[in-house]
């Protein structure tokens, strides 16, 4: 897999997430499609430009199951990277293909889909009401840690049926497993969480309801999940779903900033906060490549032909900054006005993100109740000062310190 024939590019580990966006935009002036060698990750074929990611995300030969490559993809699995948890860890999905995929998906859907997540709204904004309390009691305030971390661990905890005194822990996992960490590290950390959410999920077999985790132990009974099924995707869930959703409130956060961003006012105006996230996911897109995909045949994309047995990321965060889809990518307009594009922050095709009518729902409560309660909201550090973690699936920020004013 080193050798994929002509010259590679190579994408450094960048210590900065900001620049992370100039070298993908290096990338993409080089080509559509193209090898590129991962600082402390193997090489793979990323996918830079708009209109060829989106035909990569739903294409029938980029396969998301490695272990359904002929060669096991260039010996993925065996060697370590760096995020390699999104296709390793158990069967789920988010790394399954086809009918394994189709038999998952179909649980969540109903649960997930936009009418039934509407019907949350009363007890997300409640969460909200109790973590702008938690935020209000912080000493050194950070949105992202008193206020959006435990908000959309709590929510995802409440949807899938699994106690609030477990978000705190639930949210403490999935960072130490999405972080880009040292992957041996990572790789004890999902351990040691499947046992616990394999204890979790014995449990919940003894003391059913109606939420997420039951209707996913319902398949188990009738025989069509496995039981490390429904630990893998329980798992999956919250990998896919707590640290995206919270980067989403809290860069937007750091992106209405200091004084002069859309405040109180504007934000109780339904579609401003609608244009202000969908800019947000746009321009900062938590998931900045898509998870793992591997060519099962040959595959033509763009003028490439990326040969059977690669390892195949879309870069979501290049192709969402693509000048030929979106005026001005490098800037955030948080009035921009609907596009003949639409970003690809939540992915496209089969594998589109099954919770993003919650994300949207979690950050469109979430936004104008914290300015509502705090008009005089200020971020301490201006956007570009902000740190994050460098992973090469999903980058987030460490923390988002804010001043509250006077309550
Ligand atoms: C702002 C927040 C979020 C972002 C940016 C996001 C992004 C994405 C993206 C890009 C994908 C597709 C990955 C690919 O095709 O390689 C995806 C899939 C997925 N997401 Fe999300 N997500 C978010 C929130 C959530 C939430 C709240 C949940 C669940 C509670 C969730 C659950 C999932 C699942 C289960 C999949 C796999 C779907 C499939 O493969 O069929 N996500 N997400």
């Amino acid at each position: 897999m080193k050798d994929p024939g002509e010259s590679v590019a190579c994408l450094p580990k960048i210590d900065g997430h900001h620049a992370l966006f100039g070298a993908l935009a290096e990338l993409r002036e080089r080509a559509a499609v193209l090898p590129v060698d991962l600082a402390e990750g193997p090489t793979v074929w990323m996918v830079t430009r708009y209109a060829e990611a989106k035909q990569a995300l739903a294409h029938p030969d980029l396969v998301k199951d490695y272990r359904s490559v002929a060669d096991r993809a260039g010996g993925f699995g065996r060697e370590r990277y760096r995020d390699d948890v999104w296709a390793l860890l158990g069967r789920h999905a988010v790394n399954s293909d086809g009918a394994d995929h189709r038999r998952f998906r179909k649980v969540y859907a109903p649960f997930l889909s936009a009418t039934k997540v509407g019907r949350w709204r009363p007890q997300i904004e409640s969460i909200a009401d109790a973590m702008l309390e938690r935020l209000s009691r912080a000493e050194s305030p950070d949105v992202l840690r008193d206020f959006a971390e435990p908000l959309t661990a709590t929510v995802a905890c409440r949807v899938l049926g699994i106690d609030d005194e477990l978000a705190d822990l639930m949210s403490d996992y999935a960072k130490r497993v999405v972080g880009g960490g040292d992957p041996a590290e990572v790789s004890s950390a999902a351990a040691e969480w499947a046992q616990l959410l394999a204890e979790l999920v014995l449990a919940k077999r003894r003391a059913g309801d109606e939420l997420l985790l039951s209707a996913m132990l319902e398949r188990h009974r009738a025989g069509e999940w496995q039981l490390s099924e429904v630990v893998a995707n329980l798992q999956a869930t919250l990998i896919a779903g707590l640290t995206t959703s919270s980067t989403l409130i809290a860069a937007a956060v750091a992106l209405i900033g200091a004084d002069d961003g859309p405040r109180a006012e504007e934000l109780g105006d339904p579609a401003t906060v609608s244009r202000l996230i969908e800019e947000t996911l746009r321009f900062r897109p938590p998931v900045v490549d898509s998870t793992w995909r591997f060519a099962r045949h040959d595959v033509l994309l763009g003028d490439a032909v990326i040969p059977a047995g690669s390892i195949v990321l879309v870069s979501i965060a290049a192709a969402d900054h693509d000048p030929d889809a979106f005026d001005d990518p490098g800037a955030w307009c948080p009035n921009r006005s609907a596009r003949p594009a639409g970003h690809l922050s939540f992915g496209y095709g089969e594998h589109f993100c099954v919770g993003a009518a919650l994300a949207r729902l979690e950050a469109t409560v979430a936004l104008p109740a914290l300015y509502q309660r705090f008009p005089d909201l200020r971020t301490r550090q201006e956007f570009h000062e902000l740190r994050w973690t460098s992973a090469i699936v999903e980058q987030r920020p460490l923390a988002v310190p804010v001043s509250l004013g006077p309550s």
